[in-house]
C-alpha cells in the first residue's frame, strides 16, 4: 500500500454516500485518494458529483456483458488500471461475484441501511418499519460471498419514531451512513482494521458511536 490509500467507488444512483466521502477527503478528515468512480448506470447522479470533485469516472453498463463474471472482470480491469487498493460499494445495485472478491480480498466495503444481520436485501428501511423495531440504523461491512453478510466494521443507530415512513426513517439512516462510511474508510486507511473470522478488530482507540443512541 502506498502512503495514501487509493480507493475506487462503485455507484448506481444518487451517490450521496460518495458525496460524503468526497467531502471528507476535501476537508482532510479522510486521508484517501479516490482514483476512480464507476457506475453501471449512465444516468447515475453520483457521476456528476464525482466530476465536480475532479474525480475520473467510468460508465460500465452491466447490460453490455454476457454474464456477471464478464462484467466483474471489466470492473477489476478498470479498478486495477486506476491503482485501486480498496473498493467502496456506495449504492451499487449489482451482486458481485468471486471475480471481484478474489481480485480484492478483504478490500471491498459496503454500506447497508439496516443494523445487520437484520433486514438484508432490498428496502431494508421498509422491512424495519414493517417489523416494528424501535431502533434502526446502518452497517459498514467487508463484503464476502453472501449478500449483506461480511464482517462488520461500524454501525450507527437511529430511533424509530411512531410517525416514521420508510422515507423519513431512510433519510435519518442516510445521515448516519454519511458519518460512518468515511470513518470506516479512514480506519482502513490507517491500517487499523484487522479481520479475524467474522470479527473486525479495531486497533487503537475505539471510535465513538455515531451518533450517540437516542432512546425512541
Ligand atoms: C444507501 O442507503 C446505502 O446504504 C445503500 O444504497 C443507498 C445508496 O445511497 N447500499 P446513495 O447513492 O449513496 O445516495
Amino acid at each position: 500500500m502506498g502512503s495514501v490509500l487509493t480507493a475506487g467507488v462503485l455507484i448506481s444512483g444518487s451517490g450521496t454516500n460518495l458525496r460524503a466521502i468526497l467531502d471528507r477527503v476535501a476537508d482532510g478528515s479522510l486521508a484517501c485518494r479516490i482514483a476512480l468512480v464507476i457506475s453501471n448506470r449512465p444516468e447515475a447522479a453520483g457521476l456528476e458529483r464525482a466530476r465536480t470533485a475532479g474525480v475520473p469516472t467510468r460508465v460500465i453498463p452491466h447490460r453490455d456483458f454476457p454474464s456477471r463474471d464478464a462484467f466483474d472482470a471489466a470492473l477489476v480491469d478498470a479498478l486495477r488500471g486506476a491503482g485501486v487498493e480498496l473498493v467502496v460499494l456506495a449504492g451499487f445495485d449489482r451482486l458481485i461475484t468471486t471475480i471481484l472478491l478474489e481480485a480484492f480480498p478483504q478490500r471491498i466495503m459496503n454500506i447497508h441501511p439496516s443494523l445487520l444481520p437484520s433486514f438484508k436485501g432490498l428496502h431494508a428501511q421498509r422491512q424495519a418499519l414493517e417489523y416494528g423495531v424501535r431502533i434502526a440504523g446502518a452497517t459498514v461491512h467487508f463484503v464476502d460471498e453472501a449478500t449483506d453478510h461480511g464482517p462488520i466494521i461500524l454501525q450507527g443507530a437511529v430511533a424509530v419514531e411512531p410517525e416514521d415512513t420508510a422515507e423519513s426513517l431512510g433519510a435519518r439512516i442516510l445521515a448516519v451512513e454519511h458519518v460512518i462510511y468515511p470513518k470506516a474508510i479512514q480506519l482502513f486507511a490507517e491500517g487499523r482494521l484487522v479481520v479475524e473470522g467474522r470479527h473486525v478488530r479495531i486497533r487503537g482507540p475505539r471510535p465513538a458511536p455515531s451518533p450517540p443512541l437516542v432512546p425512541g
